[in-house]
């Protein structure tokens, strides 16, 4: 049995979808935000949010704790990994939870839910039947007109909602891993088309390729430099193209994916407590400040989180071999987290004391 059209304007309704009970409801009803409002105080304010990618509870408690401490609003990021991982049940309910723990910790931060890099219509529907308040279509991959096609019919879905679901698209590739997706090369966004492509689409933002990458290793060794103690600096970003953007799309919410720093000292704890990070490289945090200050309001960090906690629990797993208590380094991995994302709302972002 498919839904009726007519019905997909109504949300908070259970239907019965081929057996299975499913459970549409807005997320307003979650005391989620969308990210409209947000954008537009970033944009003029000169800061970005922080969209930090979850899926477990410690990572979403470190989040949360980090971003109340900051007064910082924040987009908590899944993946399609991520709900797989997860579960998609379970993540509402974080994200929910998570609404109320900033409350209780005595501040209510403004929270979107974002589905990270989604690929097709349906996983789009799902998520906004879920919950979610905002979505990424990432059509980058397919030739232009592809893109555009599946990236319109994601934002006409989303917008015709009464709770207006915002939509993050892509243009330009970025390289470096996605879930399974991998892409060798850089495909800078070409700023001729951004104009057209926003037209067409419809999109609330646009996540550009300017020379960031997903994952810990963004440039091979060839493309960088190296300090005298053998420190890779990677090529800068390009500054030329995000201007040229701005300059077609004034005021316009643009997005940096790939955008952690992978900090030196962090790989450093990991290799030395038994771990293998080889030509481990990120983007440097002055230019990302500085893309901040820009149209840049949505900044995407998974990478780092990764690295925090990994280094906080090999160094634990070293020092405490006796430790069998998930909560004696998932405690400490957490905490690490949470002074990580603390530093990157203050001193990267600009986002602390904007919620
Ligand atoms: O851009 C990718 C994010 O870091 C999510 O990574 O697909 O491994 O969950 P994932
Ligand atoms: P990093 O791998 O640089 O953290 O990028 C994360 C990201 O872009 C999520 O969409
Ligand atoms: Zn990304």
């Amino acid at each position: 049995m498919g839904l009726d059209p007519c019905m997909l304007h109504l949300y908070s309704k259970t239907y019965i979808i081929h057996s299975k009970e499913i459970n549409m409801v807005s997320y307003k009803e979650l005391g989620l935000v969308n990210s409209k409002d947000l954008f537009k105080k970033a944009i003029t304010g000169g800061y970005a949010i922080p969209a930090y990618n979850f899926n477990n509870m410690e990572q979403l408690q470190a989040i949360i704790q980090a971003c109340v401490e900051t007064k910082s609003p924040v987009i908590l990021q899944v993946s399609s990994g991520a709900r797989k991982y997860a579960n998609q049940t379970m993540l509402r309910y974080m994200a929910q939870g998570a609404v109320q723990y900033a409350k209780e910790l005595g501040y209510p931060i403004p929270i979107v839910l974002h589905l990270d890099h989604g690929d097709s219509f349906e996983l789009c529907k799902d998520c906004i039947d879920f919950g979610f308040s905002s979505v990424m279509i990432d059509g980058s991959a397919h030739p232009y007109e592809e893109n555009i096609a599946l990236t319109r019919k994601v934002v006409e879905y989303a917008h015709s909602r009464p709770d207006y679901v915002t939509v993050e698209g892509e243009l330009g590739v970025l390289a470096g891993i996605e879930d399974a997706v991998s892409h060798e090369e850089t495909h800078y966004t070409k700023p001729e088309d951004v104009e057209d492509f926003v037209k067409r689409t419809g999109v609330d933002s646009l996540a550009i390729s300017i020379g960031t990458s997903h994952g810990a290793t963004k440039f091979k060794p060839s493309q960088c430099t190296r300090t005298p103690e053998g420190i890779l600096i990677p090529p800068p970003l390009r500054f030329d193209i995000l201007e040229e953007v701005e300059k077609r799309l004034p005021g316009f919410p643009i997005v940096l994916h790939g955008a952690s720093s992978v900090p030196v000292e962090l790989v450093k704890i990991i290799n030395e407590n038994g771990g293998a990070l080889k030509d481990a490289v990120g983007i440097p945090e002055d230019q990302l400040r500085k893309a901040a200050k820009s149209a840049v309001c949505k900044i995407n960090i998974d990478s780092d989180g990764r690295l925090a906690m990994t280094a906080a629990i090999r160094k634990e797993f070293k020092e405490h071999p006796e430790v069998f208590d998930p909560r004696k380094y998932l405690g400490p991995a957490r905490d690490a987290l949470k002074e990580l994302y603390k530093r990157k709302n203050i001193e990267v972002l600009g986002s602390a004391g904007k919620a």
